[in-house]
């Protein structure tokens, strides 16, 4: 509303114009519920038009965000894709704030917008740029390939930027390049481990954390398959190894995405946060999703009422040191050029084959 509340209707006009997305997530939010989002979602999609902005929704946003404002939807990598390309004027990030800068370095002439500034991470958190600064003094002429759940600031000092999707190709492509056998992967301990178990690459790693994922254990896996015997497990690589031991598939988010709506398994279990196994499930009626999450506290940050109030207010604008950005542009431009992976990396591949320890720093 032009005073800045959200007090809107729900209206034959609203009912009428949220149809199709109330038909994907009826089986996840209450009718109760869906009168008050519904009256949000025509606004923000109205307000979208007339700004000529775009929503890029993180896999882990609430079904009424993920399907009823995202324009473009998907795991980092994706999401990073579709900034490059993009055509609005602004850019709204439905996710957390290394994703907003992310689309801000790849689009500098464009205004991005971060509904809530202290939508944060774990990883991003757990590193400096003074760190990655001192850590390429202590391994001279290695390439640093940095996990993009990192600062612009982190990228700027990096040789290549990654992703759960592609981080085995990122490793193996810059080992090529520079003619090396090591590579320095940061700042997720648990990614950098479960990556070198897929390469003859050596892998350094930092011992950052994902709070999320650093929670599941193999304890938890084997509760799940005594009370569910028939479901199929997939878990993230953010998790320690032990768990995606103990599962049947690892990969991205978009990667479980896939797994889910191509082998429609009977049951399924999500090791990752919880609005993934909601938004899936909205595409996948005939599986049943078994639910033992963990929510992202910083991605829940973001909601229909904040995104309202970033769209018609024009905040909160994220910017980026130039000198900063145009280094962070080009290890981030380095991983898009990549040629696309045939399919995002399964990180259950080969998991008895490499029990590599990794260097950790
Ligand atoms: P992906 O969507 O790239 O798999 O990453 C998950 C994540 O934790 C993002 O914060
Ligand atoms: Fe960061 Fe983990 Fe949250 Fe992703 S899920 S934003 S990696 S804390």
């Amino acid at each position: 509303m032009a005073d800045g509340s959200t007090d809107f209707a729900f209206t034959s006009a609203v009912e009428t114009a949220t149809a199709a997305v109330w038909n994907k997530v009826r089986s996840r939010i209450t009718p109760l519920e869906w009168r008050l989002q519904a009256p949000l979602i025509a606004e923000i999609n109205r307000l979208k038009a007339e700004k000529n902005a775009v929503i890029l929704a993180h896999n882990y946003m609430t079904p009424e965000i993920f399907h009823g404002v995202g324009d473009f939807v998907g795991d980092s990598l994706g999401l990073a894709r579709e900034a490059a390309r993009c055509e609005a004027k602004i850019i709204v990030q439905a996710g957390v704030h290394f994703m907003a800068e992310t689309s801000k370095v790849l689009c500098p002439d464009k205004r991005v917008l971060i509904p809530d500034l202290l939508a944060g991470c774990s990883l991003a958190a757990s590193i400096t740029a003074e760190d990655v600064r001192l850590i390429k003094q202590r391994y001279p002429g290695l390439p640093v390939v940095t996990y993009v759940n990192t600062t612009a600031a982190v990228k700027a000092e990096t040789d290549v930027c990654c992703t759960s999707a592609n981080a085995v190709q990122v490793v193996e492509e810059v080992a090529r390049q520079f003619g090396v056998d090591r590579v320095i992967l940061l700042p997720d301990e648990f990614l950098a481990r479960n990556v070198a178990r897929q390469t003859e690459i050596g892998i350094i790693a930092w011992q950052g954390r994902c709070e999320v994922h650093e929670r599941f254990t193999a304890a938890d896996i084997a509760e799940l398959r005594e009370a569910w015997p028939g479901a199929e497990i997939l878990a993230h690589p953010e998790c320690p190894t032990e768990v995606l031991e103990a599962a049947d598939f690892a990969g991205s988010t978009a990667a479980m995405n896939d797994y889910v709506i191509q082998r429609k398994p009977r049951q399924v279990v999500l090791i990752t946060e919880c609005s993934m196994a909601d938004n899936v499930a909205c595409d996948a009626p005939d599986t049943e999703f078994v639910r033992p999450c963990n929510l992202c506290p910083h991605m829940k940050r973001i909601s229909l009422e904040n995104i309202y109030e970033a769209l018609l207010h024009d905040r909160y604008e994220v910017t980026i040191d130039p000198a900063i950005a145009v280094r962070a542009r080009a290890a981030v431009q380095r991983m898009i050029d990549l040629p696309p992976p045939a399919s995002p990396a399964r990180y259950d591949l080969v998991k008895a084959r490499h029990h590599v320890d990794v260097e950790l720093i």
